[in-house]
């Protein structure tokens, strides 16, 4: 089984979109659920759109996370835990204790950089705990056309965590394809650049 926490203190980050995105992915290998814990939940809207028959299951564990993944985590070939934007939210803790990897997306922008001090802390935290833990940062929203400035690769460079290779780009299809009930994976030639790279994503957090 495959288990992967998003997590982060800031909402708009973008747990959210690739929570939805990887399940999506890894649902074609297997069966996939996202774990909601957001009390928002966001993927359970998502889910409620697109209708019981699309993958990846959703499960909504807001108000008891740690319970409902004992009972029923082993029911899925993959676990996606999409979580909300605290560090101090039980569902972070309990996400970052029972993940095999914690991806926290964060925007280029040296202020949102600076803001993932806290969950530095937590995962450190959590792997006393969870000795096996990885975790990568994912560059969110990166601006189509453009690559990291130097001095955002610089400000990468003094933290903790490392970041993920791939960078996910800011594209439209990202949030037409939510409205829809679909991943970018279903979007076809629309999507397929943003395909490319969640699978891309994909590949790098399960390959370890
Ligand atoms: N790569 C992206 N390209 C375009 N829009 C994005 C991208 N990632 C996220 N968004 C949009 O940004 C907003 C916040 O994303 P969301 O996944 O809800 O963040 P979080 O779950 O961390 O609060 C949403 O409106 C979402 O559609
Ligand atoms: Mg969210």
């Amino acid at each position: 089984m495959t288990v992967i926490a998003l997590v982060g203190n800031k909402g708009g980050a973008g747990k959210t979109t690739i929570a939805v995105n990887l399940a999506s992915a890894l649902a074609r290998n297997g069966s996939t659920a996202v774990f909601d814990s957001d009390p928002q939940g966001s993927v359970l809207q998502w889910q409620a759109i697109a209708g019981p028959d699309r993958a990846p299951i959703v499960v909504d564990t807001a108000d008891g996370l740690e319970d409902v993944f004992a009972r029923s985590a082993h029911r899925y070939g993959h676990v996606i835990i999409d979580c909300p934007p605290s560090v101090h939210a039980t569902q972070t803790h309990v996400a970052l204790a029972v993940s095999e990897v914690a991806l926290v997306p964060v925007q280029p922008s040296p202020l949102d950089l600076w803001a993932t001090v806290h969950i530095e802390h937590a995962i450190e935290a959590a792997r006393r705990v969870n000795p096996g833990l990885r975790a990568l940062l994912v560059i969110n929203q990166l601006e189509s056309r453009t690559t990291l400035s130097r001095l955002m690769r610089d400000a990468l460079a003094e933290l903790e965590l490392p970041a993920a290779r791939t960078a996910i780009r800011r594209r439209a299809v990202y949030r037409a394809s939510v409205l829809e009930g679909k991943s970018v994976l279903d979007m076809g030639r629309r999507g397929a650049a943003a395909a490319a790279e969640i699978r891309s994503l994909l590949s790098e957090v399960t390959t370890p």
